[in-house]
């Protein structure tokens, strides 16, 4: 059995329309200086009328497999992590295969919310570990305006809309300290009512609308996503000063914070995205790595790493070599 699972290509992708928090200000009782000092959010992207989850993973499918250097041909497994699919089912990772002309591969989604990306990551690296395919396409895209309150302030300022992609793909060779290191996933579902959504097909037959208890997530989260950060550094064999890059879930500046000081991580090692994206939920990691790798910061080599928590609670982290050796 091979035991590289390399991470050879990020991608993205976001919708034209910007809402930036003079634009809530509008409509909802809340103002551009709270929703920066409380969370950093500058600005989300919304998707248009008619486009759907699908239409934002398969244009950052296609930018990761380009950043690859492949094609949709050469994909065994496409998983596609969101709480916001096109429809009930069939899953979206159906229909992106279907526009993908990826018919050689198996689709499915994953439903851990904003810890999505990390779940689909753990689950395409056993996968392809345990032979089920030479590469996988793992995406996290969400339209996540379209389950939100617009008349509760306490969470319609927090989300955006977005799509970001990364091609695992089996090592020819096994090569020492490349590629997926190590992932922990954990879920506690005693905590499922400090953030949820309050409808589903099967309790309401409704979609439903964010509701969030957000201090309680708030403790969580910086509490969970260090502790899971030092199990994989720990498990990899490293230490948080090898860490080149920390690419975390892009919830709010003040958890980012909070992760980047417990780790003792200097601050210019941390990707932000989180003004201009907020929270896109299971596309927030994929899109800040791709973000870096294209403006250069994140190069073939790096050491990155990735946190996030949601919905459940949920939450993980994953240490990734990244790129080909
Ligand atoms: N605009 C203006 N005022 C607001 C707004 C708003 N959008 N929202 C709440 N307020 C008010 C409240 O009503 C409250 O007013 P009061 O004191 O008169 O009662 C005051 O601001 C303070 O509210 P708090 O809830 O105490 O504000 P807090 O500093 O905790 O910030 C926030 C709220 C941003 C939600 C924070 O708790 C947080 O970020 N939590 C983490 C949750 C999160 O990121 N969830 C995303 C999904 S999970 C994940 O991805 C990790």
């Amino acid at each position: 059995m091979n035991n590289t699972i390399l991470m050879v290509g990020a991608g993205s992708y976001l919708p034209e329309k910007v809402l930036t928090n003079d634009d809530l200000s509008a409509f909802v009782d809340t103002d551009d200086a709270w929703i920066k000092q409380r969370t950093g959010i500058h600005q989300r992207h919304m998707v248009a009328d008619g486009e759907l989850t699908s239409d934002m993973a398969v244009a950052a499918a296609n930018d990761a497999l380009s950043a690859a250097g492949l094609t949709s041909d050469d994909i065994d497994i496409i998983i596609v992590a969101t709480t916001t699919p096109d429809d009930t089912f069939p899953s979206t990772a159906s229909t992106v295969q279907h526009k993908l002309g990826s018919y050689q591969a198996f689709a499915f989604d994953i439903q851990a919310v904003c810890a999505g990306f990390i779940y689909a990551l753990g689950v395409g690296e056993s996968l392809l570990r345990s032979g089920k395919g030479r590469r996988a396409l793992i995406i996290g895209a969400e339209s996540f305006t379209k389950i939100l309150d617009w008349s509760d302030r306490t969470t319609c300022v927090l989300f955006g809309d977005g799509a970001g992609a990364v091609v695992l793909e089996v090592a020819d060779t096994p090569a020492q300290d490349w590629g997926v290191l190590s992932t922990v996933l954990h879920t506690d579902g005693r905590y499922r009512d400090i953030l949820y959504v309050d409808g589903g097909p099967s309790s309401s037959k409704t979609v439903g609308h964010v509701r969030m208890r957000g201090q309680d997530v708030f403790k969580h989260a910086v509490e969970k996503l260090s502790s899971s950060m030092n199990e994989v550094i720990a498990d990899a064999g490293h230490t948080p000063t090898d860490i080149d890059w920390l690419i975390p879930h892009q919830a709010n500046i003040r958890i980012i914070d909070g992760i980047q000081k417990k780790l003792g991580l200097p601050p210019e090692k941390v990707v932000k995205t989180v003004a201009q994206h907020a929270n896109t939920s299971a596309a927030s990691i994929p899109l800040a790595l791709s973000a870096a790798t294209r403006d250069g910061r994140v190069k073939s080599g790096h050491l990155l790493a990735f946190e996030a928590i949601g919905g459940g609670l949920s939450w993980g982290a994953s240490l990734v070599r990244y790129g080909r050796p």
